[in-house]
């Protein structure tokens, strides 16, 4: 995805106020997703030139950190727990209903930019699996309908 102007500017200015300082890239990375929402696939060619890193380099530490995001995330997410709790309550049948529900993968936003999925391994919540995320709200003993009843609260994303 293409970034606009503004953005791009922005990351131009968090790299020059990044460069000389040591152990620039994380900050730098941290300081790019806050400003831009994530780490656009243009951006690495500007931080390599900058801190004077390669191109590879750059990426292995954005794909490396789980916490980068490389495409633009949506106004809300929503976590499916795949940790052992909740998968023996049937929570890949729940994350297979989201996925065609949604229309999309995990690390991925719906097209209308509503909603982003992500997997999640445990929510402190196992007595009352499967649980999902909802912004800040854990959810507990999600099935497919209560799944649909959550979405459609966020406000539709099909
Ligand atoms: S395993 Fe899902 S909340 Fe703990």
């Amino acid at each position: 995805m293409d970034i606009n102007q503004n953005e791009q500017q922005s990351i131009i200015d968090l790299v020059d106020q990044h460069k000389d300082l040591p152990g620039a890239l994380l900050p730098l990375l941290h300081a790019i997703q806050g400003e831009v929402g994530y780490v656009p696939d243009s951006a690495v060619a500007i931080i390599a030139g900058g801190l004077n890193l390669s191109r590879a380099e750059v990426h292995g530490v954005i794909s490396f950190y789980h916490d980068f995001k490389t495409q633009p995330v949506g106004r809300n997410t929503v976590q499916i727990c795949r940790a052992e709790a909740c998968q023996s309550m049937g929570s890949r049948l729940l994350e297979a209903h989201a996925k065609e529900t949604l229309g999309i993968d995990y690390h991925q936003t719906t097209a209308d930019g509503n909603i982003t999925l992500e997997p999640v391994y445990c929510l402190g919540n196992c007595a009352c699996s499967p649980s999902v995320r909802v912004n800040d709200d854990i959810v507990a003993r999600v099935d497919q309908d209560r799944f649909d009843e959550l979405v459609a609260n966020l406000g539709g994303s099909q």
